[in-house]
């Protein structure tokens, strides 16, 4: 179980540039202040000039009141774009940083107050593939951080073959970790997580690098095995939707350090105002043929040399068979017709007006 109370966290950084190197140096001696939203979170930036350094001082509010329990054999996905703050939180969680604000109960255990008992509760997989030493093998790693975690030295090197057979990498046992590729380094990075079978885990972007099979068979061994047969409680942080969907009981938003919605997938789903979404490629425009239809909400349309494209939502209920068939009886062609059903994508672009991929930079639009 993990109880997360009004978290808050906001990191302070600093830059200093010559101002040598500083095109306009016409602000020298001034000291100016920017408030500075980003898409992804909120950060203000306070330049000031002197006649040698320019200085930026910077503070990014990571976190602005989590409020969230998992509760014990829960899979609870954390969904956001990049910098909406999930390595922060799962990094409060572990007992790595420090909130400014809050408490965090791993099993009961005060995460700042009781670390040793809390750090035993849990198992850390990060997707940066660091918490392993390089000029190690697998079998070497794990065995090390078993004795780690207070296992004897038979049960560590037992328990490590174990893991390295669950994750099927026999053949890569006794190489060094660093000529293993990103996915197998990704997989014996999991499998040091589970050395000390903790009832709590925390999965940060676990998948990356892993090839679509491989991706699959770890989400089962995380359902059928980690869930199902050992109810482990597992935060899942990501910013991929379909691993988020396919993986959890319950899904938060989080999005500038606040979590906006919270629900099962399929009610943040049907909390929409649409079910499904069509597209249609057609040799005329078709808005004014479907507009007439209660429940239909043309999203997009498109014009590409006679080639008409136009996405449109049903209400639920609606059925899509008929607005074709209108549409065909009105001497209009049909290209290309595709059916997509409602997404957490699609939750998240209500909530927040946002897509979950667009923010690479940062930036405003
Ligand atoms: N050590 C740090 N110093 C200053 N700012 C930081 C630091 N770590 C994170 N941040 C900032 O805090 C915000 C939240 O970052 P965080 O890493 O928690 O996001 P995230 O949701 O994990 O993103 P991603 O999906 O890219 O991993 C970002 O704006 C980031 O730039
Ligand atoms: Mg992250």
């Amino acid at each position: 179980m993990i109880k997360i109370e009004n978290i808050e966290k906001t990191y302070f950084s600093k830059k200093i540039e010559f101002t040598l190197f500083v095109r306009n140096v016409k602000k020298k001696g001034k000291e100016i202040e920017k408030s500075k939203p980003t898409a992804s979170s909120i950060s203000e930036t306070k330049v000031q000039y002197n006649p040698l350094f320019k200085t930026e001082k910077k503070k990014t509010y990571a976190l602005r009141g989590i409020n969230l329990k998992i509760r014990e054999g829960e899979i609870f996905g954390l969904l956001g774009p990049n910098g909406a703050g999930k390595t922060t939180l799962t990094k409060i969680i572990s007992t790595l940083i420090i909130p400014d604000k809050g408490n965090i109960f791993v099993n009961g255990y005060n995460v700042v107050s009781k670390v040793k008992q809390a750090r035993a509760s849990i198992g850390l997989v990060t997707g940066g593939e660091r918490s392993l030493y390089w000029k190690l093998t697998p079998l070497e790693n794990l065995s090390f951080f078993g004795r780690m975690y207070y296992l004897s030295k038979k049960e560590s090197l037992e328990r490590a073959k174990e893991l390295i057979e669950i994750f099927g990498l026999e053949e890569k046992k006794n190489d060094l970790v660093q000529n293993l590729s990103t996915g197998q380094k990704m997989k014996v990075a999991f499998a040091r997580a589970l050395m000390h079978d903790p009832p709590v885990l925390l999965l940060d972007e676990y998948n990356r690098g892993l090839d679509p099979q491989a991706s699959k068979n770890l989400r089962d061994f995380i359902k059928k095995v980690l869930q199902k047969e050992q109810n482990k409680t597992i935060l899942l942080c990501t910013h991929d939707m379909t691993v988020a969907d396919n993986l959890s009981d319950r899904v938060g938003l989080i999005f500038q350090g606040k979590i906006v919605t919270l629900d099962t997938p399929e009610k943040l789903k049907s909390s929409l105002k649409f079910r499904t979404k069509l597209t249609f490629v057609t040799d005329k425009p078709i808005a004014p043929l479907v507009e007439k239809y209660e429940g239909v909400s043309i999203l997009t349309t498109k014009n590409v040399e006679r080639e008409y494209t136009t996405i449109l939502t049903l209400k639920n209920g609606l059925s899509s068979i008929e607005i074709m068939d209108n549409i065909r009886e009105k001497d209009c062609f049909i290209k290309n017709f595709e059916v997509n059903h409602a997404s957490l994508e699609d939750v998240f672009l209500s909530y927040t007006g946002r897509k979950l991929e667009e923010i690479e930079n940062g930036e405003e639009d």
